[in-house]
């Protein structure tokens, strides 16, 4: 049974409990839904990877309160000050040298020497990491391959019945994933998300690599396949053809437009929940508008290229 948390104090405070008992508990970040288990718990992160029926050798992201709960379990720098100082809470993750003793599950780094930790932004997700008082290893609270859940009925729709409670917050604000930064050597980006790579770069006061794609284990274990509706999905389309679902970006005509304004900030938030109402249609072929890559672009064609590239 999926039990349904409220967000007042006494609904938070339950589900941090089951946190505490090695229960999964799906909660609302500024990012995506995650779904939660205690980092330190081999059989409750076990228990994610068999929810989202997840290839066991992609590590997870560690959530926590604050940065002095961050600090006891990575190697800290001066580098990380600085980008924790400017960016937390909020949608940016660091990988860090995993401290020794850390007490962190084998399951959560997949046997990597580091660790990916960050401190959400949304006051009921770091309410409820307060309350949890425990490292909580979070993924994204779908179906492995499936579409990212910006919505708590995103969550119900494919976790209901594989997981222990959702805390019903409402709509993600900024609606993709994190940025992903490897700071274990040069500052490296490993995830394009809601912090742009310029921003990084600015206040480290250096440029920040990116990863390519052969660099192999220390690069996120993203599939090329990822964030996939069930309908084909064709990118940059200019025109669209009879019978696709079109998803607008601009002065468009469009089933849905990701932001008519040219928002970078909106299209983001709109972009997964946009494309789980049109492939909730039923529709064969999504076509999509060109988004510029830039800023905020560069990760929404990120996720865009993922949801089209060949299962
Ligand atoms: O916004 C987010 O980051 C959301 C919310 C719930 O916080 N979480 C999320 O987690 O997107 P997930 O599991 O869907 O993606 C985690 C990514 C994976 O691509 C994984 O390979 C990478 O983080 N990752 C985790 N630990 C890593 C490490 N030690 N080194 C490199 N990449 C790592
Ligand atoms: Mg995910």
């Amino acid at each position: 049974m999926t039990e349904q948390f409220s967000s007042s104090p006494d609904g938070l405070d339950s589900a941090a409990e089951h946190l505490r008992n090695g229960h999964l508990i799906a909660f609302p970040t500024e990012t995506v839904y995650g779904l939660g288990a205690d980092a330190r718990s081999d059989s409750a992160v076990a228990r994610i990877y068999e929810a989202k029926q997840r290839p066991s050798f992609n590590p997870l992201i560690v959530h926590v309160a604050d940065v002095a709960a961050a600090k006891a379990l990575v190697m800290w720098s001066d580098e990380a000050e600085a980008l924790a100082e400017a960016f937390w809470p909020g949608p940016l993750t660091l990988v860090l040298p995993l401290r020794e003793g850390a007490g962190i599950s084998k399951l959560v780094t997949a046997g990597l020497d580091t660790l990916a930790v960050r401190v959400p932004a949304a006051p009921l997700a770091r309410d409820l990491l307060a309350r949890a008082a425990v490292p909580v290893a979070a993924p994204s609270a779908n179906r492995s391959g499936q579409i990212s859940p910006t919505r708590a009925a995103h969550v119900l729709e494919g976790l209901s019945g594989r997981i222990d409670g959702v805390v019903m917050g409402g709509p993600c604000t900024v609606g993709l994933e994190s940025t992903i930064l490897g700071l274990a050597g040069r500052p490296t980006l490993l995830r394009p998300g809601g912090v742009t790579r310029e921003a990084l770069a600015q206040v480290l006061g250096r440029s920040v690599a990116e990863r390519h794609a052969t660099d192999g284990i220390t690069a996120p274990g993203q599939t090329r396949s990822h964030y996939a509706p069930k309908a084909q999905v064709r990118l940059n389309a200019v025109e669209f053809a009879a019978g696709e679902a079109r998803l607008g970006f601009g002065p468009v005509d469009c089933d849905l437009n990701l932001s008519d304004a040219e928002d970078l900030t909106e299209a983001a938030s709109n972009l997964f929940e946009y494309l789980h109402r049109l492939d909730a249609t039923g529709a064969a072929h999504i076509a999509v508008s060109p988004i510029p890559h830039l800023g905020l672009g560069v990760a929404i064609n990120d996720r865009l290229s993922r949801a089209a590239a060949d299962r």
